[in-house]
Order: C-alpha cells, then sequence, then structure tokens
C-alpha cells in the first residue's frame, strides 16, 4: 500500500470527527476505551482452547441462559475498562441483571453505554465468529447515579453504536451518526485502521437469513413472507433467494452491510411470553442505528426499532434489519396480514 493511500487509525479518526463539532471529547475518549476493550477480547477469544476460555462458566444469566466462560470475561473487561475514564456516568450488560452506576471513586461523565459483551455464544467453542455490540445513550440531565429507567430511551436517541467481530480478522464498526465505517484491527501494530468509510447497504437483495428451524412456530405473516422467498422465481417475488445463518448476530449483520440481506429474529410462539429473541437496548438498537446510518432499515414487522419507546432493560424485540426495499416487503406482510378482517 502507497504512503497516499495508508488507512488512518481510530484515533485519528476520532480525532477528526471531535474538530468536525461530530462528537465531544468525552465520547472519543469512550469509544477509544470501548476499543481498546475489545482488543484485550479479541486476544482472549483468539488463544481459543490454549487460553482456558472456551466451555461453559456454570453460572447463568438474567436471560435465563447458561453464561459461557467468555460471556464472563468479556463482561468483566469491559466493565474494568470503562470504570475509571470519567467517560461515563454508568453501565448496563446483557450478562448484569441491572445497571450499574459508575463507583463513587471515580468521575462521572454524562454518557451511559449498554453492551452485549459477547454476541453468538453458541459459536464460542466451534471456532465460528462472535462479537460485541455496544450503544451509547447520554445520561439524562440532572442525573448524577443512573438507574434502570434512565437507561429506557429509543434507539433514535443513541449518539454512537458498533460492534467488533471477532472472525478472521477483527473488525470494529462504528457510527456516531455521521455514517458508518469500518476498522480492521492491525495485530502487530494494536491499533484499529480504518478501512472502509460509509458502508452502504444495497437497497435490494436476494439473501436472507433466518432460523428455518423455528418455522412452524411463526405467525401467519411470517409464513407467507417466508414462502414466498422460498417459491423463489415461480412466485410472487419472481427471483430465486440464498440463504445464511450464521448465528451470530454481528457476524450475519457484518455480512449485510458488507454485501446486503435481511436478517430476521421474528417473534415466535415457542414461548409466547417473549416478543422476540434478541434484546432492544443493547442488540437491536445498536444494531438498527448503523443499518439505518448505513441506508438500510430495521423493523420490529410493524414499526420502525428506533422508535420504540422502550420499558425493561432487558426487554425483547422481534427484529427485521438490513436491505431497504427487502425489509420494507416483509413490514408490508406483517401490516397487510393485521389489516385483515
Ligand atoms: P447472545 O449470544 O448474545 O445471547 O446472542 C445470540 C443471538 C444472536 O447472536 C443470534 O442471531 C441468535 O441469538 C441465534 O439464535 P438461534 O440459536 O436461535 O439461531
Ligand atoms: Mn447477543
Ligand atoms: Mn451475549
Amino acid at each position: 500500500m502507497s504512503p497516499a493511500s495508508k488507512p488512518i487509525s481510530l484515533t485519528r479518526y476520532l480525532i477528526e470527527e471531535q474538530r468536525a463539532g461530530h462528537i465531544s471529547a468525552d465520547l472519543r475518549l469512550l469509544i477509544e476505551v470501548v476499543a481498546r476493550a475489545c482488543k484485550t477480547i479479541s486476544v482472549a477469544v483468539g488463544k481459543g482452547a490454549l487460553g482456558g476460555v472456551l466451555g461453559d462458566a456454570g453460572t447463568g444469566n438474567v436471560q435465563g441462559e447458561a453464561q459461557k466462560k467468555l460471556d464472563v470475561i468479556a463482561n468483566d473487561v469491559l466493565l474494568e475498562a470503562n470504570a475509571w475514564g470519567g467517560h461515563l456516568a454508568g453501565l448496563a450488560s446483557e450478562e448484569m441483571e441491572h445497571s450499574q452506576p459508575i463507583p463513587d471513586v471515580y468521575p462521572r461523565g454524562n454518557y451511559l453505554l449498554l453492551f452485549d459483551p459477547l454476541d453468538g455464544s453458541s459459536n464460542i467453542d466451534v471456532n465460528v465468529s462472535v462479537g460485541t455490540i455496544f450503544s451509547v445513550l447520554r445520561c439524562p440531565d440532572g442525573v448524577t447515579t443512573p438507574e434502570d429507567e434512565h437507561f429506557l430511551q429509543a434507539g433514535r436517541d443513541q449518539v454512537a453504536a458498533g460492534y467488533c467481530v471477532y472472525g478472521p480478522s477483527t473488525t470494529l464498526i462504528l457510527t456516531v451518526g455521521h455514517g458508518v465505517h469500518q476498522f480492521t484491527l492491525d495485530r502487530e501494530q494494536g491499533s484499529f485502521m480504518l478501512t472502509q468509510r460509509d458502508m452502504m447497504v444495497p437497497e435490494d437483495t436476494k439473501e436472507f437469513a433466518i432460523n428455518m428451524s423455528n418455522q412452524r412456530h411463526w405467525e401467519a405473516a411470517m409464513q407467507q413472507y417466508v414462502d414466498d422467498l422460498l417459491i423463489g422465481k415461480e412466485g410472487p417475488r419472481g427471483k430465486d433467494f440464498n440463504m445464511r445463518w450464521i448465528a451470530s448476530m454481528v457476524a450475519d449483520v457484518h455480512r449485510i452491510l458488507t454485501r446486503g440481506g435481511i436478517f430476521i429474529y421474528p417473534w415466535d410462539r415457542k414461548d409466547p411470553s417473549k416478543p422476540g429473541k434478541l434484546r432492544l437496548m443493547y442488540e437491536a438498537n445498536p444494531m438498527s442505528l448503523l443499518i439505518e446510518q448505513a441506508g438500510g432499515a430495521a423493523t420490529n414487522g410493524r414499526m420502525r426499532i428506533l422508535d420504540i419507546a422502550p420499558d425493561q432493560l432487558h426487554q425483547r424485540v422481534p427484529v427485521f434489519l438490513g436491505s431497504k426495499n427487502e425489509v420494507d416487503i416483509a413490514t408490508r406482510y406483517h401490516l397487510e396480514f393485521d389489516a385483515l378482517p
């Protein structure tokens, strides 16, 4: 690569965003700290069996899921890294029942951080890509010791969101509300380097991502939509579709950001008390902001995810996101079924 085309570092990108007035110094520090934590997690993930990090932790989280060792390690890394910098007022995680204010011994800043420390846990032990997802909100004015209720803000109010994929390469995808940019970890230098500016999701697609084993539990609109995809050229869609399902949302969304597609985790009646599998605050919201910033769309099948007013920290939501025209079509199926007498 010639010197002229040498990529810039995440640090330089963030300084330039600060100079442009897009982010504050505290938000810059926050993103640097999250990126540093992701590097640490990447090293742990990369060691695999040699690091003694595979397998179950022997504990459960508030979601009723068995925790993997790496779920716990990644959560601890993010908590420790973000405790003392003075940029945050509090944080919340998939792995913790309640949010935590920053300890009294450290100064508190104006931001709230939410994260899924390790997404795709079922893929850890089989050496398939996993990742970290994060979302940044403002701490409401006048609140110095934030509690769960202060995190319950609509996704459109996020000031930054991103994810890191621990795959063949480690990539950080970030938005601060001015496009979506990809940074690749240079393992020799230990720096994230800007390798793609302004990622854009193609508007149309012939690829869908869904766990088909749940098909019999879906509602009628979903059944019809997927039947029409599967029937391909001979059906109302008039084209054949391809299917991919990695079972790590980070990896599935990364493919869609890179080459388009639709990612769906719909409501199903396996457990009617759950309105979906994925969590709104630290999975659906950050991914929806990234996808919208890249020109795509994200709905719960009926409305824009970023407009949902949350009422619980760990609330679940159906997710349809990706190529704009395909998400619009899937959403229309649901609205048309709803309108039937
Ligand atoms: P997590 O590992 O953080 O609990 O999230 C797993 C999620 C998501 O990454 C993925 O898209 C989905 O669960 C996979 O679900 P299935 O196992 O039902 O396919
Ligand atoms: Mn997850
Ligand atoms: Mn997780």
